[in-house]
């Protein structure tokens, strides 16, 4: 009975996990911005998210997912080896891109052959790097392809990777590989791009990019990510923002729990060219490339904190948004302020959780906002009310905490607490978790796992 009651708090314990989902994005060309803002795998905390999407994979010329940097399956060790710290986080790989300005998914899909040529594929890719899923990143189906065709196309595609997962998982006897999407936030893309009632039962979740309504390619300014339209907003702009294209998503008929809210870690920034400041100011182009993120028209959130400190940093009360300006820089971005609000936002519509676009531009390292590691995303984990991370956090002590210090020179891995058999240690890179096992069961070093006394 007891067991059986295990099994049912193990199972409500995933249900309730799953309806509250908080996935983070990393890049792949992170690992080349310069100093402190290098980012690769390791610098992932492996209980900041409920699921880690490595970005990004491509199809090659013969339909297959393929990786595209010189030492991605060195980092996919990397980013699954954080499952050994904690268990239950989930890993997804990334599909998409453009191979020479043209998606490698409108070749693939076009016929019935390639795309099992590329499922097949898939799942072999997926479960030989120790993935538990895999997202689809296409910009978008209908975008310079044939339009109609690659709509139908993509829900083909999304049907048939469903099932073939499930089939997977059946034969193998292992749990089904996960499916989710990158999905478009403008109303015009969205009509074009997908057949929503088609594939929403087929994909485990939907990340709405709910970022880049407004951005340097505009003559005035206008806030990356805006909740709401602004008074100065006309035509199709009332539509630029989160409010409208996900409620536009909710009434195509999408399941709110599918549906993942995006939380940029970044801002968009223009050249003002005028004396004005303020939201809907002319503008001529991006301020310049931020110093670390190297590319003019957005910076990473810690390239924001630098600027702010300086700068006059506004709230937009229409839109729940700041903004910041200095000399003839202005950059529309996310705060924690902004992020309470897209929660309370996302919560009051009942949404499946939020997805962050990335890991590598929060301040990561928590060296440049003086706010430690991740401040946006671990703000918004409190905000979406995950309990504390059950972490052992190393650091500098001055009475030395020989927990602390238990797994310093350590190899990774699982060992017993002799002092309480209830908890267990875990050690990753030189690093001590401790963790607690379900009440009523003591950690038994000859399973490596938790089990009856
Ligand atoms: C938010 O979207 C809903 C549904 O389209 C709309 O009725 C409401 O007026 C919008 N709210 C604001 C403040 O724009």
């Amino acid at each position: 009975m007891a067991r059986l009651l295990t099994a049912l708090g193990v199972l409500l314990t995933l249900h309730m996990a799953s309806s509250n989902k908080l996935v983070c994005h990393m890049t792949n060309w992170a690992q080349y911005r310069p100093s402190v803002a290098k980012f690769t795998a390791d610098n992932i905390d492996p209980f900041l998210c409920t699921h880690v999407i490595y970005a990004l994979a491509t199809i090659n010329s013969f339909n297959q997912l393929s990786p595209i940097e010189w030492n991605d399956e060195q980092q996919y060790q990397r980013l699954s080896s954080l499952k050994s710290v904690n268990p239950v986080l989930k890993t997804l790989l990334s599909v998409g891109g453009t191979v020479n300005g043209v998606s490698p998914f409108i070749a693939m899909v076009a016929k019935p052959e390639s795309r099992a040529v590329f499922i097949k594929s898939a799942i072999s890719f997926l479960r030989t790097h120790n993935f538990d899923g895999l997202n689809l990143a296409w910009e978008y189906p209908g975008h310079n392809g044939s339009p109609q065709e690659d709509k139908e196309r993509f829900t083909l595609l999304v049907t048939e990777l469903s099932v073939a997962f499930e089939e997977d998982a059946r034969e193998n006897r292992k749990t089904p590989l996960l499916l989710s999407a990158n999905v478009a936030s403008f109303r015009p893309t969205i009509d074009r791009a997908y057949e929503v009632n088609k594939i929403s039962p087929y994909l485990d979740f939907m990340n709405v990019m709910t970022y880049d309504f407004h951005g340097h390619w505009e003559p005035a300014t206008g806030h990356n990510s805006p909740l709401y339209p602004s008074s100065a907003d006309s035509g199709s702009h009332s539509h630029h923002n989160i409010n409208s294209s996900v409620s536009h998503w909710l009434s195509l008929g999408a399941p709110a729990e599918k549906l993942l809210l995006g939380f940029p870690t970044y801002g968009r920034t223009y050249h003002l060219s005028s004396a004005a400041t303020g939201l809907g100011a002319p503008a001529n182009g991006p301020a310049e490339a931020g110093p670390y993120t190297r590319t003019a028209g957005f910076w990473a959130f810690y390239e924001i904190c630098d600027f702010t400190s300086s700068a006059t940093v506004e709230w937009i009360s229409e839109q729940e948004v700041p903004y910041a300006t200095y000399g003839s820089s202005w950059v529309g971005y996310d705060d924690k302020r902004s992020y309470s609000s897209k929660v309370q936002w996302m919560t009051a519509h009942n949404l499946g959780g939020a997805h962050v676009w990335t890991l590598d531009m929060d301040d990561f390292g928590g060296s440049f906002c003086s706010a430690g590691p991740y401040p946006l995303v671990n703000h918004l984990r409190m905000s979406m009310g995950f309990p504390p991370k059950p972490t052992t956090t190393p650091g500098p002590t001055t009475t030395r905490d020989p927990m602390v210090d238990f797994c310093r020179g350590r190899p990774d891995g699982l060992y017993e607490n002799l002092a309480d058999k209830t908890t267990y240690f875990q050690c990753f890179q030189g690093n001590t978790y401790l963790h607690r096992c379900q009440p009523g069961l003591i950690y038994w070093d000859s399973c490596k796992c938790c089990n009856w006394p």
